[in-house]
């Protein structure tokens, strides 16, 4: 597994801005969005394209297009679905597929409620978007069963992440060179809840208020 942890100014100003209680949800989906799209420019530095041609006002030149089959982007719900905009923004010819997860507050397991992917990934190139990467249950559930499908690479985008949770994915895809985890920032630790110190509280409830 790589980690790749964007050290921007400008992604660290977002980043302080989301973690702030008194932001409020628009502003908040409105960095959560802009901060994706900053970290999506990092992520996708490896995605798949090929020469192409074009004809400019002065000259022909070759230049590059993606390649089929294109990049499919996963947002893992309920919070995921708040990095999808940001996301598509830069890959807008990317197909969209949506994994449910929760995870069990005593337990901290995660199980699949919704799956919505085509069945064969093989070839694929996944973007996964999950905001918070704490215990990595939920990650490592959504890449296993990404890699069972066939996609040949992972990149999961996530605003934050715990160095408990990166341990997880890191020995969960150890000798996998195409898991990669992005990131804004690496926090000092999880709390007895399972949430992310100092972290940001709880993401979906963040985006969307509390349902
Ligand atoms: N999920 C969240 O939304 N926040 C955390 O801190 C941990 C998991």
């Amino acid at each position: 597994m790589r980690l790749s942890v964007i050290d921007h100014p400008l992604v660290a100003h977002k980043l302080t801005a989301l973690r702030d209680a008194s932001t409020d949800s628009p502003t908040f989906r409105r960095l959560a969005d802009e901060l994706v799209t900053l970290l999506a420019y990092e992520a996708t530095r490896e995605v798949r394209v090929e020469p192409h041609p074009v004809t400019t006002p002065v000259a022909p030149t070759t230049g590059v297009r993606l390649t089929s089959p294109k990049p499919i982007v996963v947002p893992i719900l309920r919070a995921g679905l708040g990095m999808l905009d940001g996301m598509v923004r830069l890959l807008p010819t990317a197909e969209v597929g949506f994994l449910g997860m929760i995870r069990d507050e005593t337990t901290l397991q995660a199980t699949t409620y919704a799956n919505r992917l085509p069945d064969d990934l093989s070839g694929r190139q996944v973007y996964v978007l999950d905001p918070m990467l704490a215990t990595g249950g939920t990650l490592v559930a959504a890449v296993e069963y990404l890699l069972e499908r066939g996609a040949v690479d992972v990149t999961a985008i996530c605003l934050l992440a715990a160095p408990e949770g990166i341990e997880v994915v890191r020995s969960a895809f150890d000798r996998h060179a195409h898991v990669t985890v992005v990131t804004a920032a690496v926090d000092e630790r999880l709390d007895e809840n399972g949430y992310i110190v100092p972290g940001l509280g709880d993401a979906g409830d963040r985006l969307y208020g509390v349902v």
